[in-house]
């Protein structure tokens, strides 16, 4: 629908002609006032309006008994931060979406497992357990994922607990396809700190398929480092042998939203720094080769005790 702005002198409207201006519908005319601004120097009213054509304005105005100074036509120019916040008008009403139609599925999968669980025990061979048990924890993480999508702006206070790094790697790597083409390469020490467990293995869910998508068909390697680098931090390394984030976009990869893939949803990285921040950690992504580069803190309980609002 065009928009127009026009202007009133203000002699003409008293105060009800106001009201009726600024909260009509759209009139049989079809016109809508979106915004109405009032400029005291020249007693006049700016309003902003969509309708199908000015003709439809002088209408409305003659019906309404108002006299108006000037229509003009006008274009709105969006600003990147109205892009930005109409697109995450739009991931609120979609997430609301897909979580409620999404949890029934799930559900359904869930307890088809675990009754499959319960039935089939002493029937299933170590192989069949094992799918089982990776369809199970896959499921367990969509239901996380979708929470945090519907929290998106809230998400969930950190269940702290002390944890293996290594063995969250390893039950990530369990529930992610990796294909034969990549080798992956894991530390061989490992490291217990305090951390959200399901929110980290979502990280390194998200990290790990970014770098397999990455290197794609080619043969290629993925490999996750991690040091305590003084007494009171960790740091995590996971880099790929894929090409790299064009120099033009590494600004705008953690921006919710932003993908350059056919079907990727640009929550991965977002989501990513956000339980990073959570942790009171960082999260930066560098070239050559692809490196995300995570510091945390090893005692999150001395920074909630020092910082009362932290992990929130
Ligand atoms: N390891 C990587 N190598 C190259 N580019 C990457 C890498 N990780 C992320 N990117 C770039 O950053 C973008 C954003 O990543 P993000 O994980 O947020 O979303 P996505 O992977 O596109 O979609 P999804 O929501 O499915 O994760 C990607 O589309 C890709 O262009
Ligand atoms: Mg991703």
């Amino acid at each position: 629908m065009p928009r127009f702005i026009d202007g009133h002198d203000m002699k003409d409207l008293t105060p009800d002609k106001l009201e009726k201006l600024a909260n009509s519908p759209p009139d049989k005319f079809g016109v809508t006032h979106i915004e109405l601004f009032y400029n005291k120097e020249e007693d006049r009213l700016y309003c902003i309006l969509d309708a199908p054509n000015e003709e439809a304005i002088w209408k409305h105005h003659e019906s309404a008994g108002l006299k108006c100074e000037f229509i003009t036509e006008v274009q709105q120019i969006k600003t990147d931060k109205m892009i930005k916040s109409e697109k995450m008008i739009v991931l609120g009403e979609m997430s609301s979406r897909v979580s409620h139609d999404l949890r029934n599925p799930l559900s359904i999968i869930k307890n088809s497992l675990d009754l499959i669980n319960m039935r089939y025990k002493d029937e299933m061979d170590k192989e069949m357990t094992d799918y089982v048990r990776r369809m199970d924890r896959a499921v367990s993480s969509i239901n996380v994922m979708i929470g945090d999508i519907v929290n998106f702006a809230k998400t969930r206070p950190l269940m702290l607990e002390n944890n293996s790094l290594l063995s969250t790697i390893h039950r990530v790597l369990d529930s992610v396809h990796t294909p034969d083409n990549i080798k992956i390469k894991i530390p061989q020490k490992d490291i217990s700190f305090e951390f959200d467990l399901i929110k980290l293995e979502i990280l390194f869910s998200n990290l790990i398929t970014n770098a397999i998508h990455a290197i794609g068909e080619r043969e290629g390697e993925i490999s996750i480092k991690f040091d305590e680098i003084d007494h009171y931090n960790v740091q995590i390394q996971i880099a790929d042998s894929g090409p790299g984030v064009p120099e033009e976009l590494l600004p705008r990869i953690f921006e919710p939203l932003f993908t350059t893939k056919q079907y990727g949803t640009g929550l991965g990285l977002p989501s990513c720094k956000s339980i990073i921040e959570q942790h009171n950690g960082t999260i930066s992504i560098s070239n050559n080769p692809t490196t995300v580069t995570i510091l945390l803190p090893k005692h999150q309980s001395v920074i909630s005790a020092i910082k009362p609002d932290a992990n929130q």
